[in-house]
């Protein structure tokens, strides 16, 4: 039986537009923003899969899709085993702590004490700890930036791309603890047929990329 990558791509986000450019660079062809969640290229032996980015690394894990694309901030914050194959050098933003912008701030101590919306709480606590700051960390899934606003927590840890969301959030950035660009991930380790496939896909990335510099 011949194989085929099962390659997962975030459905609809930052990542997704740069992640289907990426491929189409390649000259991988396959359907892209039709709804469908699946789609499996004309040209190439593989399959894409279209899933939340959060999900990513544990469909990885679990050997439902073989690879994945997604942001470091995603992969640092999972515990699951997956392996960083490549970085791919798009979708470039940072996770900062913001607090409500008319509030003084005068350095990562103005923190002790205080509670923290996030949803890297792993990330935070390692980056707190080091720091030698001791808050709450509260941890939620999304529209991270609403909770200052509503009285869930004093300032965020989110991420930020161009700042507009914070900004029409009325907060401002203070501090930022990460940096983050889009990254390949795999299973630590493929089957032969599979490697030898995503050895020739990362030849296709380079060449790309390469002529890019
Ligand atoms: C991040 C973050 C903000 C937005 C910030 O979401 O949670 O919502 O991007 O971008 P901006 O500075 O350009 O306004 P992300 O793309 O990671 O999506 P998700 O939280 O839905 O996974
Ligand atoms: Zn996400
Ligand atoms: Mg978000």
């Amino acid at each position: 039986m011949s194989s085929i990558l099962r390659i997962a791509l975030q459905k609809s986000g930052r990542l997704s537009e740069d992640s289907y450019q990426l491929f189409k660079e390649c000259g991988i062809r396959f359907d892209y923003g039709t709804g469908k969640l699946k789609s499996v290229s004309s040209n190439f032996p593989a399959e894409f899969l279209f899933l939340r980015d959060d999900d990513i690394p544990g469909y990885v894990e679990d050997g439902v899709a073989d690879l994945g694309i997604v942001g470091e901030n995603v992969a640092v914050e999972s515990t699951h085993q997956i392996e960083t194959v490549h970085r791919l050098g798009f979708s470039k933003c940072r996770l900062s702590l913001a607090i409500p912008r008319g509030t003084d701030w005068n350095g990562i101590q103005d923190l002790n004490g205080k509670s923290i919306a996030t949803s890297y709480p792993r990330i935070l606590g390692n980056y707190l700890s080091e720091q030698q700051v001791s808050a709450e960390i509260h941890e939620i899934s999304g529209s991270v930036e609403i909770a200052p606003g509503i009285g869930l927590a004093e300032a965020i840890c989110d991420i930020v791309s161009s700042g507009s969301t914070l900004l029409s959030n009325g907060l401002k950035e203070v501090e930022t603890i990460f940096r983050s660009e889009a990254i390949l991930i795999a299973r630590p380790t493929l089957e032969d047929e599979k490697q030898s496939l995503l050895n020739k896909l990362l030849f296709r990335i380079k060449a790309v990329q390469a002529a890019k510099n």
